[in-house]
């Protein structure tokens, strides 16, 4: 019996995750605490190693190997956080020596998204496949590829930084550019476009249901407008419906480039599928090569809101393997 650790570092929020591995297919969450990203990478350490000694004394056990899952750029051979566009002021952190100071237990840094794609091709929706794909869709955009099967992670790392690619000339902005595939595809991107669609309804006095006044517009956060796209809302389901659209172009590319059998999406898109899905496929039918499209099933994380968790502690097991 083994125990890992996992830990994954968002750009909102941070978790620490236990976990029992009893064999290369079966793993048992133990504990998990949760906490806000501090701005601060440094205090982020210090309280991240604070929180596993605790998880560790309340499991009891010996600890085996831990895993950081991180959105990108990073290095994951020398294990330093490189600039990260929703960590802002995290530059050059070495976060696998940080945290193996205090644990003496060998540390793996890896890709948020590529931890993702591995955790649910081993214990998810994509068990038993040879080329998938997972998309993250959260605070950021990010793939994670499994290509003839095994992780593919590109000359230094920088492989599926899907959310750099640019899928229009203008448009909200994510990865510092204008029309990217995170700046349509992400928690913020989608924050970006509903205030875009509120502040011209605003401006001929017609307020969505989510916006009542311009106070409003600086704080509004994508699940609002999820929330108002649920009940009907046509402002909000028309911003739904340029992400979905937008969701389905990167998809074709993926589909076109790589031609897999399966791509998995996590986060926003596994809690709103009914206000995407229909847009997302219907642009990826109309972009990509019939060959191609048809062979591909596009499916939410099968792992729910605990592919994160799965996914640091999978980065912990590959230092065991
Ligand atoms: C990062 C990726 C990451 C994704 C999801 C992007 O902004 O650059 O590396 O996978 O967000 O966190
Ligand atoms: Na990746």
């Amino acid at each position: 019996m083994t125990i890992l650790a996992g830990i994954d570092i968002g750009g909102t929020k941070c978790a620490v995750t236990v976990g029992r591995r009893k064999d290369h297919n079966e793993i048992t969450l133990l504990g998990k605490v949760q906490f806000p990203t501090p701005t601060d990478p440094y205090q982020t350490t210090t309280k991240l190693n604070s929180v596993l000694a605790q998880l560790m004394l309340e499991q009891g056990g010996s600890l085996a190997a831990i895993g950081i899952s991180c959105g990108g750029p990073l290095d994951s051979k020398t294990g330093v956080i490189l600039s990260p566009p929703n960590l802002p002021g995290w530059d050059h952190i070495p976060i696998t020596s940080l945290i193996k100071e205090h644990f003496g237990v060998p540390v793996g840094l890896q890709n948020d998204a590529n931890a993702c794609a591995l955790a649910e091709w081993r214990w998810g929706a994509g068990v038993g496949t040879r080329n998938m794909i997972f998309l993250t869709f959260g605070t950021g955009m990010g793939a994670g590829l499994i290509l003839d099967g095994k992780l593919y992670t590109g000359t230094n790392d920088m492989a599926g930084e899907m959310g750099h690619m640019r899928l229009e000339p203008t448009g909200p902005i994510g990865y510092g550019k204008a029309g990217s595939f995170e700046g349509f595809c992400s928690g913020g991107g989608i924050a970006q476009l509903g205030r875009m669609k509120a502040a011209e309804a605003l401006a001929i006095g017609q307020p969505p249901s989510f916006c009542q006044s311009e106070s409003q517009l600086d704080a509004m956060t994508a699940q609002q407008i999820a929330e108002a796209a649920q009940s009907g809302d046509l402002l909000a389901l028309q911003v739904f419906r340029t992400v979905g659209v937008q969701l389905g172009k990167g998809l074709s590319v993926l589909v076109d480039l790589l031609n897999p059998e399966l791509i998995v999406i996590g986060s926003i898109y596994a809690r709103q599928r009914d206000l995407l899905e229909a847009f997302a496929l219907e642009e990826l039918q109309r972009e990509a090569l019939p060959h191609a499209h048809r062979v591909c099933r596009v499916v939410p994380a099968g792992l729910g809101e605990l592919v994160g968790d799965y996914a640091s502690l999978s980065v912990a097991e590959y230092q065991v393997m």
